[in-house]
């Protein structure tokens, strides 16, 4: 009997290009103007590493996670370029949205988990029949196949007495056993790419330090790219190989995780690691702690978006341009006027502009 370890790709090696994304543009036409909820974001996820997207709520990270499968309505306006690697490279952007070939790619080569796994599975099906419907699509047409896989998977996550449980009902499961056979699966036609928007959020933390410990070893394994989106910087420190930092549908800072944590360089990366402590440590600190709220990306002026909260801002340059891209280092890039290594610490400037 074939199982997910003999019939599925090889893993591609380590740091392989799988998905490019370019100049990804989501903007929803509103009473009030148009919403530049993506304005402008690119990034590479590679075989076998993980990309942090973080920022604060509403900047625009779960839109860009989800057009890359193009799961957005489509009263959002979209464009850019997804490009997954293989022997026939695929424009992702390019697809209808609910055409054939993105239901091939959905769950087969990027699937998605998220905050919330009753929204995965359907309270009316049993969790195996689910799951195994998903490998029926994709992986074999033989059901005791599909059910020897599905239970390698449950083994694979962790959920003691598989045999039994497999036939259980999502609501006959805990929320930290939920979320395991949500990534079971997603797994579970051993995908290129996974999208983990929030995974853990809802989850207590000691079953999120179990849960994130499985996916860190599913990759190791499995050698997918991992997106993960999260609000926590102690997860970022566990779990990313790079970090990109979203600020008003932009990616403002991107860099490998010990630069961000030991050279930010964007005023807001700093305020997002200067809020840790202040919290009390690691797991329990929150982006939302920096003074001021994001402004709402409608119609706003080619200025620095981060400009009214910036503590070592410029008047009269960093009001009157929007700051380009710049590169700081081999794999590090900020969008700021201030990018040099010798940029002031937060502090030093604050009177300036009192
Ligand atoms: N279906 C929708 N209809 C209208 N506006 C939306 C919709 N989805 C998102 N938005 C808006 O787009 C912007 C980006 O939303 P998005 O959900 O991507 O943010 P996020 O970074 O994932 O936030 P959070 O951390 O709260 O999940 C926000 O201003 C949000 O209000
Ligand atoms: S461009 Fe200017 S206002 Fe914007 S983050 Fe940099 S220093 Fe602050
Ligand atoms: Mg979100």
């Amino acid at each position: 009997m074939t199982t997910i370890t003999d019939t599925v790709r090889s893993p591609l090696a380590a740091g392989t290009a799988v998905l490019r994304a370019s100049e990804l543009r989501s903007e929803l036409p509103t009473e009030n103007g148009t919403l530049r909820a993506v304005d402008g974001v690119s990034f590479t996820l590679r075989a076998g590493r993980t990309l942090g997207l973080v920022g604060e709520s509403g900047s625009g990270k779960s839109l860009t996670s989800r057009m890359l499968l193009r799961l957005n309505p489509p009263s959002f306006r979209e464009t850019g370029e997804v490009l997954l690697s293989g022997d026939e490279p695929l424009d992702i952007m390019e697809l209808r949205r609910d055409g054939p070939v993105i239901r091939s790619v959905r769950g087969r080569r990027i699937a998605m988990i998220f905050q919330e796994p009753m929204t995965a599975f359907s309270p009316l099906y049993t969790i195996g029949n689910q799951i195994m419907e998903m490998i029926l699509l994709h992986r074999t047409d033989d059901r005791s196949e599909a059910r020897a896989i599905c239970l390698e998977m449950l083994n694979k996550v962790g959920i003691a007495d598989a045999e039994r449980r497999i036939d259980q009902y999502p609501h006959e499961f805990s929320g930290g056993m939920r979320q395991r056979a949500m990534i079971a699966m997603a797994l579970s036609c051993d995908p290129e790419v996974l999208i983990a928007d929030e995974p853990t959020t809802a989850l207590d933390v000691t079953i999120q330090a179990q849960v994130l410990d499985l996916m860190r070893g599913l990759q190791r394994e499995l050698g997918m790219a991992i997106l993960f989106i999260t609000h926590d910087l102690g997860i970022v420190a566990e779990m990313c190989d790079d970090v990109a930092v979203m600020y008003l549908g932009r990616i403002v800072e991107h860099a490998p995780v010990r630069e961000i944590f030991r050279r930010p360089r964007h005023p807001y990366t700093r305020g997002l690691l200067d809020a840790i402590p202040k919290l009390g440590r690691g797991r329990t600190a929150r982006l939302a702690s920096i003074e001021g709220t994001v402004p709402q990306a409608i119609d706003l002026p080619p200025m620095c978006g981060f400009f009214d909260r910036c503590p070592v801002r410029i008047p009269g340059l960093c009001d009157a341009r929007d700051p380009e891209e710049v590169r700081v280092g081999d794999e590090h890039t900020v969008r700021c006027e201030r990018h040099g290594p010798d940029a002031p610490a937060d502090d030093s400037e604050k009177e300036a502009n009192a």
